[in-house]
Formats: C-alpha cells, structure tokens, sequence
C-alpha cells in the first residue's frame, strides 16, 4: 500500500513544471507563490498536474515537498485546462472583459478531470486528513471527495474573484458548481464581496438556508464561507533584497537601462486581465506629449508567457507586441527605448533585484483576485522608496490604501496618477510605504494560511 498524508494541498499544478529530463523549475502564478511555502512548513503532500500532456510519473520529493502528479492526455489540455478552465471560467470570474465560451464538451472534460483528482486526493489521504483544493480549476472537487471519503476535514479556496450573480447566472452549469463547491467544510474567497455573492447565490440558485456566512445544506452539514486574503512571504523577500547581490544586481539593471531618472515596472503573466495595454497606452501618451521625457523615464514590462494556445492569449499578444513597437518606433532614439518590453519567466533573485530597481511599480487590472506582485513589491521596499500605482479593481486594494490608486480605464486618470507617482516627495513616499509594508508584514502568507486552516480545523 502507498503511503497516506494526513495534510493535503490539491491544485491543478503542481508548484513545478518540467524543463529538462530530471529538471524542474518553479512554475508561474500568485497560487503557487503563496501555497508552496505552506506546504513546506507542514508535513504533507501536493497533488498536481505537472504541465506536460501524456506523461505518468511517479511521485517524487522536490524542494522539501512530496508531489503526487496526475496525468492529464493532451485532449484533457485542450478542454479542461485551456477550455473550460481558461477559456469559460476565466473570463467569466473576472467580469467576462473577454468573452466566456460555453460548451458542452469542454464541461465534460471539466467533470472528468475533477473526478480524477478526486480519486487521486482519496487515494493519498490518511484517515480524517485535512485536503485544501485549490482555485476554479477544481471546484466540483469538494463535493466529489466528500462523496468517496466523509471522513476528511475538507478546505476550499478560490484565488480569483467570485463574480456577482449577474455574471455567475450566465453559467449553463452553474448550480453543479455552487454544489461542487458546498462539499467542503469552508470555502474561502479573496473579498468580503466574493463571499457574499456565494452565500446570495446558494440561497437563490439552491434555496438553502444561511446565516450570515453559515449555509446548512440538505444533509445536515454547516459550510461556512469567509474572506481571507492571501499575501507573501514578506520575511523571505524582505531579507532577500538585503543581500549585496541582490543590491548590486539592482544598480546594474539601472545602469543598463541607462541611468534613467524614473524607473517604472510592470510585472504580469501575460493575461487579458492584467490590463498591460492601459498602462502601456498611459506611458506612451506622456511620452508623445512632452510630459515625460524619453531619456528621463523607461518602462520595463516583464510578461511572463501564459496560456499560449488559448487564443484571446494569442491576441493579446499580438496586441502588446505591436503597441510596444509603437511606443518604441515613435519615442524612441537611436540606443534609446523607453519601453523595454521582455515576455520571459525569471527567477526570485532578478524579480527581487528589479523590484529594488523600480522608482513606480505599476499594477492596473482590470479585475483581480489579489495581485501577488503588489505585495512582493512592497515587502522587497524595505529602504522606504519607491511608489506602489495600484488599481482599484484588484483584490489588493482593500488593504493597500496608501497606494496610488487608480482606475485603470481612465486613461487620463492613469496618466495623472503615474506623473503623481514619479514626482512624488521622498517624504511622501516614505510615509505610504512604512504604511504599506507594516500592513504587509502583519498579514503574510503564513498569517493567511494560519488564519484559513485553525478555520477549518475548528
Ligand atoms: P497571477 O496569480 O494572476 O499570476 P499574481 O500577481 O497574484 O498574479 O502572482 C504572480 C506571481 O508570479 C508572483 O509571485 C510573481 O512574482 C510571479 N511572476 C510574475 N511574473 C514572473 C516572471 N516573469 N518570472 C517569474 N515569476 C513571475
Ligand atoms: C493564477 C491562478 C492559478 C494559476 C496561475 C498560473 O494565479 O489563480 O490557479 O495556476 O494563475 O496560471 P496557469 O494557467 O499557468 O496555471
């Protein structure tokens, strides 16, 4: 017999993809970033997908965490991960800026898939385990756990935003996902609003009774649904950019970019959500005016690549890459670009590193659960500089108020608030990042994952 865990994380991926025949690196996404070190704190293990099609592996140990990885074939990429997952639950869940695909085949392949990590969790949990699953991607998997092992203690979480009920409604399956979701003890969310919508909507779709944020279900048992938002490893990052070779790497990546007075960063998967085009068109604007000189600021745009065969991916893409060209051709001199735009992955050490190097860190979504970066940003400011632009629509905004808030659809809006960010006083941006970073430090990743599971424990 294999053995059992008594803690069990469940998410669609594993915290590592693989890049060569035994090599694995740490793989993208605020998820993995917030729940991998929680794992390693804990005994216990994750159960995952390991981002190749058609492979079976073994379990195996990395980096102080046991994985247990399940297969998925090719066709179960197509249409549980990039279809359903991406292509009809994403946009839906991040107030549809594109438009959600509804279709009956990829929503099989979504059942099919949760089943098999379903079976999966059963298999590798101890008798009474806590099992935490994790995100959209699996959320008819609480209530098929329940059905195989009643004896667990069984965690919910939702990393992006849980949409209100207009939106939600649309979903052809909609109340197969409020009951997947109402097999687990908890279910947590980003926002007080997210949980709400979840209470209103078992009452109205399901007609259960609640209280407050308690929902009785038909056999008996109590779900509660609460906020609990998630953060960083503000420690590991705050001593991380201590370190001399993080400093130096930080100076040079100034001297690179040519000694610029401001420098502003972007830092995003590759996503429609993350609203790269605002700000690009923010920058470019003040650049074609005269407001910002091309020698006096550049914009570095790191875009990790995302979801490549999906095709509003495609599109955006595309669509970054022209603006880019734009901006650059227009505004730019010989030896000079002010947007240097890199659709790369890049380890902890250099993020960390441009973090430090970044005068304006610019974050405008258009929705988000969170937004990890915003955090990571603030914990890596340990030397009272920089300034946070923020916008209204990510989770984060609730707690970060000392930020530069912004609505990321106003353009002149944006323009005003990045121009008030570069030529802030250093007072003034000492004061909101001491703010900034106390509430950080006080709610980190490990205060959230504390929080959620005494909740789920109790
Ligand atoms: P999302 O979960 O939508 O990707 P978040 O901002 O919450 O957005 O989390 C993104 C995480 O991915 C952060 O921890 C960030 O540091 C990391 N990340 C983003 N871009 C890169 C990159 N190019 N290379 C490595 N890590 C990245
Ligand atoms: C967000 C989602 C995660 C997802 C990550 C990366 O953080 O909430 O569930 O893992 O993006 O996306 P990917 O599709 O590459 O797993």
């Amino acid at each position: 017999m294999t053995s059992t865990s008594s803690f069990l994380i469940v998410a669609n991926r594993l915290p590592v993809d693989r890049v060569g025949d035994d090599m694995w690196r740490r793989s993208p996404g605020g998820l993995v970033t917030a729940i991998a070190p929680v794992l390693q704190r804990r005994e216990g293990a994750w159960i995952g997908w390991h981002g190749a099609p058609d492979e079976r592996l073994d379990p195996f140990d990395h980096d102080g965490m046991h994985l247990i990885p399940v297969p998925l074939s090719r066709q179960e990429v197509e249409l549980y991960y990039e279809g359903f997952s991406n292509a009809t639950l994403w946009p839906l869940y991040h107030d549809v800026v594109a438009t959600p695909v509804y279709s009956r085949v990829l929503w099989d392949a979504y059942r099919t898939v949760n089943e098999r990590f379903a079976q999966a969790a059963a298999e590798a949990a101890a008798p009474g385990a806590v099992v935490w699953v994790q995100d959209y991607q699996l959320q008819l998997v609480p209530a098929m756990l329940r059905r195989l092992r009643p004896d667990l203690r069984i965690g919910f979480f939702l990393h992006i935003p849980f949409p209100p009920g207009e939106l939600f409604q649309q979903l052809p399956w909609r109340r197969e996902i409020l009951e997947g979701l109402l097999g687990a003890d908890l279910v947590g969310f980003q926002r007080p609003g997210g949980a709400s919508n979840f209470v209103r909507l078992c009452r109205r779709m399901l007609g259960m009774s609640h209280q407050k944020h308690e929902i009785y279900t038909e056999d008996g048992r109590t779900v509660r649904a609460g906020a609990f938002p998630i953060s960083v490893d503000f420690g590991e990052l705050d001593s991380l950019v201590r370190e001399p070779h993080i400093i130096a790497r930080a100076k040079e990546i100034r001297a690179e970019l040519g000694e610029p007075e401001q420098v502003l960063l972007g830092v995003d998967r590759l996503d429609y959500t993350k609203g790269i085009g605002q700000r690009l068109k923010a920058f470019g604007e003040l650049l074609a005016e005269g407001a910002v000189k091309p020698g006096e600021a550049a914009f570095v745009q790191i875009a990790t690549p995302s979801r490549e065969r999906v095709e509003e991916y495609i599109r955006l893409r595309d669509s970054i890459e022209l603006q880019v060209g734009r901006i650059n051709g227009e505004q730019g001199e010989l030896g000079q670009q002010p947007v240097q735009y890199l659709h790369q992955s890049y380890g902890r050490d250099e993020l960390a590193a441009l973090y430090l190097a970044a005068d304006v860190m610019v974050v405008t979504p258009l929705r988000d659960g969170m937004n990890l970066v915003a955090k990571e940003y603030i914990a890596c400011r340990n030397d009272l500089r920089g300034a946070l632009v923020l916008s209204e629509f990510a989770g984060a905004a609730d707690e970060l108020r000392q930020a530069f808030m912004v609505n990321p659809y106003d353009v002149d809006g944006l323009k005003r608030t990045m121009l008030a960010a570069m030529r802030a006083t250093p007072h003034d941006l000492s004061r909101r990042m001491r703010s900034l970073r106390r509430r950080v430090a006080t709610y980190d990743v490990d205060h959230w994952a504390k929080e959620f599971l005494t909740a789920l424990e109790a």
